[in-house]
């Protein structure tokens, strides 16, 4: 059988480094795509260097040259994709300390550029070779995204969140007809940079679900959101 390829967004660290050692060591040819160079060949030879098939990719999600670049390279080294995961994502300080009534709409917009334009932009431009797979897009979200349990707070990156679930919900529709699955999954709450220290979750655990969205056969939901265990959860 073939090698399956997979792709995995913001992956020099945190959630998405796990999400690349677990889809390696079943058997996947892994892109870790980071934005800087030297952070994604550091990463990438970490986990090669364990004799797992990973590579380094640049992509800045934010960038369309960029996004360009990384479709042109896998596409002409691989020939294939089967697995894309928009994991990079941001959670700016200001958001963090700020109510959203002061919260300066800059933060907002570069909020958006990673969270929620930068999946869309990289599912956009990978598409083509998922749809020649039949493969599965894991759009990295959170319950910080769910409308229901919205209050006070983290404006930007609760509507980026909570606008991906959408995007996630429409590219599932579109792309259903052509055998790709397009989910939107919660980690849990996982220490890493983001989460914090006194996240009670390591990032292993966090990759879990993710990995089995990754990895679902044509049979497999779509236009789902997921949790730890992977449970459904309520947009
Ligand atoms: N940790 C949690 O408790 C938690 C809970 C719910 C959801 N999530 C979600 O899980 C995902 C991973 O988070 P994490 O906790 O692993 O965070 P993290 O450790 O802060 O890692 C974030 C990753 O995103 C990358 N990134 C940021 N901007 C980027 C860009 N423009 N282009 C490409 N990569 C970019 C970072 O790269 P650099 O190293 O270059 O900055 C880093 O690799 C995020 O989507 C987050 O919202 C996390």
């Amino acid at each position: 059988m073939e090698t399956k390829v997979a792709l995995v967004t913001g992956s020099n660290r945190g959630i998405g480094f796990e999400v690349v050692r677990r889809l390696a060591e079943q058997g996947y040819l892994v892109y870790l795509a980071a934005r800087r160079p030297g952070a994604a060949e550091e990463a990438a030879g970490e986990l090669s260097g364990r004799g797992l098939a990973v590579r380094p990719l640049v992509l800045d999600v934010t960038q369309d040259e960029s996004v360009r670049r990384a479709r042109e390279h896998v596409e002409a080294e691989s020939g294939r994709l089967d697995a894309l995961v928009n994991n990079a994502g941001v959670l700016l300080d200001e958001d963090r300390r700020l109510p959203g009534l002061e919260l300066p709409i800059e933060a907002v917009r570069a909020t958006y550029e990673v969270n929620t334009f930068g999946p869309l932009r990289v599912t956009q431009a990978f598409a083509p070779l998922l749809v020649r797979q039949g493969g599965n897009v894991v759009n990295v979200s959170s319950v910080m995204g769910q409308l229901a349990s919205a209050g006070p707070g983290y404006l930007a990156y609760r509507s980026s969140k909570a606008a991906l679930n959408m995007v996630t919900r429409v590219l599932a529709a579109e792309l259903k007809p052509h055998g790709v699955r397009v989910n939107a999954v919660h980690p849990g709450w996982i220490r890493t940079r983001m989460g914090g220290p006194e996240a009670p979750g390591r990032p292993e655990e966090g990759a879990e679900p993710i990995v089995w969205l990754a990895t679902l056969g044509p049979d497999g939901p779509t236009g789902g959101f997921f949790g730890p265990g992977n449970r459904p959860l309520d947009w």
